[in-house]
């Protein structure tokens, strides 16, 4: 419920020969201290057009205004007009609002079925699912249910990282020292290890990169051979990357990644070459940009093309196909310039739609305080780490309790759920430092503890034996005032999170109401006979629908019991 909204009609009623709703709604301020009131309106700027001081203003306004029900009095303050809400009316409306909308309570349309694509998580074949590719799953995720709930329709493209002259590389390395056997039982370690030694024996003998090249060139060209190998290694890495998907239950309405656009590109070039932009640099095509930045490489010498041609091709391909208003790339920072460089050539191509383009960047994943990376042939698993966390929290938590049936699927809900928990609370940009033991915790913000909040919420309902009503509730409990300030905050948290391409909005929010309500709950007996109880298993019910959508907006589950 918007209560200053409220504010604003009465005042507008009084004013509105001087000030329209937008200036309105700007003036209207929070009062310093509670026991103020609830909304303050500052008369100052008002002196100037009466010719009055601020306090005659706001006392004839405090006069003249007639109170909707919603507010139970107003004073005039040092040149404010101040009005309190009447708490009891203003917590049976918002509670009513929360139980009667259920998980749409927070809807906002500002999409209006427009499309909004999301490139994210886009790992590179044949490679491991690195710490980066978690981050880029787990938030692009969020965003994709964020616009959905603000009335976008999302497109979540897996750009897999499935061409270009490392695939030359590792057909030459497999050719010379591959072991079909040992590549199928272990495809990701295996790969990995014959393009490390690739890279080492390469250093010795430079023939063997021209021979990688060679074979990337055919590969391009069409060969039979190289793409045979090529859709092999590509089938195993998919499987394995699967598997992570299926744990953090992330899906995609297209896996199409940098290999799909090789018959695209061609075109992209010629578009290129007719608009006049395309430069020749050392026997390379490039497109030069502006003095701050370096030209963008489009073709090789050697005739073949690089990560930026494909994104080029990618990023016309999908405004043409989906028609998309808004399109995000969620790839780390230090992808910053290549971004930059491809919004630029767009935009140089006339491409009134680059607009939309945003690359949503973050920061890097630290184990005691260094970058975690794939250190040459040790190989962390990113499965192996979300398969640790889940048995961390299955030994941790739910084991912890005898009465629990589905046990597996819990400690997954709560292990992944901790991990991507710990990602979004902290803001994108920032560097996080990995730890699961912290993640894992129950005191603290984490994402058990909100979990652990729906949970015990859920108890006390099916305990409480709550009837749920359609009627309005009379809740005359003050303790309970956070809990319903917050409620009614939810939908500023979303549009906040979408605006900002921010999740973190929402674990904020989150972790606030859950923490309110353990507050609540530690000083209100819920369950005791009296004829407040319906009232507040009412509150009880609409935490737990905003905190089982705020985490769904996230991508966590909520266990109903852990
Ligand atoms: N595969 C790339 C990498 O791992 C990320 C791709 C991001 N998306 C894109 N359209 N460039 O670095």
């Amino acid at each position: 419920m918007n209560y200053k909204n409220a504010f604003i009609d009465v005042l507008y009623d009084q004013l509105k020969d001087h000030l329209d709703k937008s200036k309105l709604n700007s003036m209207i301020e929070k009062p310093k201290y509670d026991n103020m009131g609830d909304l303050a309106f500052p008369c100052f700027e008002l002196a100037k057009i009466f010719r009055k001081p601020p306090h005659d203003i706001a006392l004839e306004l405090t006069k003249e205004i007639t109170l909707p029900n919603i507010f139970q009095n107003v004073e005039a303050v040092n040149g404010y007009v101040n009005v309190f809400l009447n708490k009891e009316e203003a917590s049976s409306l918002i509670v009513n609002k929360v139980i009667s909308n259920k998980e749409k309570y927070g809807d906002i349309n500002i999409g209006n079925k427009e499309v909004i694509t999301i490139d994210f998580s886009s790992p590179n074949i044949a490679k491991p699912f690195s710490m980066g590719h978690l981050r880029s799953t787990v938030i692009g995720n969020a965003l994709a249910l964020i616009s959905e709930k603000v009335g976008y329709r999302s497109i979540r493209i897996n750009h897999l990282g499935d061409w270009g002259t490392q695939f030359g590389k590792l057909i030459v390395a497999y050719k010379m020292w591959g072991d079909e056997q040992k590549v199928k039982e272990n495809p990701i370690k295996e790969l990995l290890k014959l393009y490390v030694r690739f890279h080492d024996e390469a250093e010795q003998d430079e023939k063997l990169n021209d021979q990688g090249r060679q074979w990337f060139k055919k590969l391009e060209d069409g060969d039979e051979e190289a793409l045979e190998l090529w859709r092999w290694f590509r089938d195993e890495s998919l499987q394995e990357f699967s598997k992570i998907y299926e744990l953090l239950g992330v899906n995609f309405d297209s896996t199409q990644g940098e290999a799909f656009y090789n018959d695209k590109m061609d075109s992209v070039v010629q578009l290129l070459e007719e608009k006049n932009l395309l430069e020749e640099s050392d026997g390379a095509k490039v497109v030069d940009i502006e003095d701050d930045f370096p030209p963008c490489l489009i073709k090789k010498r050697d005739g073949t093309t690089l990560y930026a041609t494909r994104d080029l091709a990618a990023a016309i391909y999908r405004q043409d196909t989906y028609k998309f208003v808004k399109s995000l790339y969620i790839v780390g920072n230090e992808q910053t310039l290549h971004f930059k460089q491809l919004f630029l050539v767009l935009d140089k191509m006339g491409y009134k739609w680059h607009e939309g383009l945003k690359h949503v960047s973050f920061g890097m994943m630290l184990k005691d305080g260094r970058k975690m990376s794939t250190r040459k042939g040790k190989v962390v698993l990113l499965e192996d780490v979300l398969n640790d966390a889940i048995n961390l929290a299955k030994n941790n938590i739910v084991e912890k309790n005898p009465t629990l049936a589905s046990k597996e699927n819990v400690a997954r809900q709560v292990g992944t759920g901790a991990v991507i928990f710990h990602d979004l609370k902290n803001y994108r940009l920032n560097d996080i430092e990995f730890s699961l033991e912290d993640m894992l915790r129950f005191e603290g913000e984490t994402g058990p503890y909100v979990q652990y909040t729906y949970a015990r919420a859920s108890s006390i309902l099916s305990k409480g034996d709550y009837q749920e009503s359609k009627e309005k509730v009379n809740i005359t409990d003050v303790e309970a005032w956070t809990i319903i300030i917050k409620l009614n905050e939810f939908p500023d948290a979303i549009k906040r999170a979408y605006e900002g391409n921010d999740p973190t909005q929402i674990a904020k929010y989150v972790l606030e109401i859950a923490k309110a309500f353990n507050k609540y709950y530690g000083s209100v007996r819920i369950l005791d006979d009296h004829d407040q109880k319906q009232a507040r298993l009412s509150i009880v019910h609409s935490v737990q629908i905003v905190i089982e959508e705020g985490l769904r907006l996230l991508g966590i589950e909520a266990p109903d019991e852990m």
